[in-house]
């Protein structure tokens, strides 16, 4: 269940940003928390990054300044066109997730954020398959979204959050063991590091 404020988010861009910024205080900002599943990647002048379900680019801007070689999938027509506009360095790509329309051993880094929540759990299996799928052996999927809390004092602003703009798959997502399911399809997977009163996960996952 969500409210109009979902529907709204999607449709303005200056909601979803607004929302964004607001909700990035918790980690110290914008630039912060766009940077978080970024750290410690070790990249070079060719590697090829996919920011998957891109959107309208929250993160491909940042992506792009570490490597000329971007490309941002998404399934939403309205977003890319958004992305396109704000950020026509990178390649962008209409597609699911769970069905990429890629080759193989195609990328050095799959960059995802504040996107899984999304997925139902079915679907969820399927895009680490997909991801695994078009990493590079050695590559890394690197992710940041929501977890439960590990402080008490944010549970009550996360519910808020998930009411009013998430759907039921939010709350599954975050009863579900991630590291956990990367494991089980090959991933090497460091522990989590939290954020924000541990509301949210970020995880590092390398390609065998
Ligand atoms: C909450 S937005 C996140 C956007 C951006 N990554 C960010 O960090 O702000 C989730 C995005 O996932 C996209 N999406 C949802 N399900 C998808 C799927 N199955 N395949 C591809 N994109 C999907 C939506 O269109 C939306 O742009």
């Amino acid at each position: 269940m969500a409210t109009i404020f979902r529907d709204w988010s999607y449709r303005y861009q200056w909601l979803y940003d607004g929302v964004s910024r607001l909700a990035a205080l918790s980690v110290g900002g914008e630039s912060r928390f766009r940077q978080l599943a970024l750290q410690d990647l070790i990249l070079h002048p060719d590697s090829q990054i996919l920011d998957l379900c891109c959107g309208s680019g929250q993160a491909t801007e940042y992506l792009i300044k570490l490597s000329p070689h971007v490309t941002g999938l998404d399934a939403s027509p309205l977003s890319l066109e958004r992305s396109r506009c704000n950020l026509p360095n990178a390649t962008y790509i209409q597609a699911f997730a769970e069905n990429m329309p890629f080759n193989d051993h195609q990328f050095d880094i799959v960059h995802t954020s504040a996107a899984l929540h999304e997925m139902q759990p079915q679907q969820l299996r399927k895009i680490i398959d997909e991801v695994y799928r078009v990493l590079k052996p050695g590559g890394v999927f690197t992710l940041v979204d929501f977890h439960p809390p590990t402080n008490s004092l944010f549970w009550p602003g996360l519910s808020l959050f998930f009411w009013l703009f998430e759907t039921e798959t939010a709350w599954e997502f975050i009863k579900t063991d991630l590291p956990g399911l990367l494991r089980v399809k090959g991933f090497e997977v460091t522990k989590p590091s939290l954020y924000a009163g541990g509301s949210l996960q970020v995880i590092q996952a390398q390609k065998r």
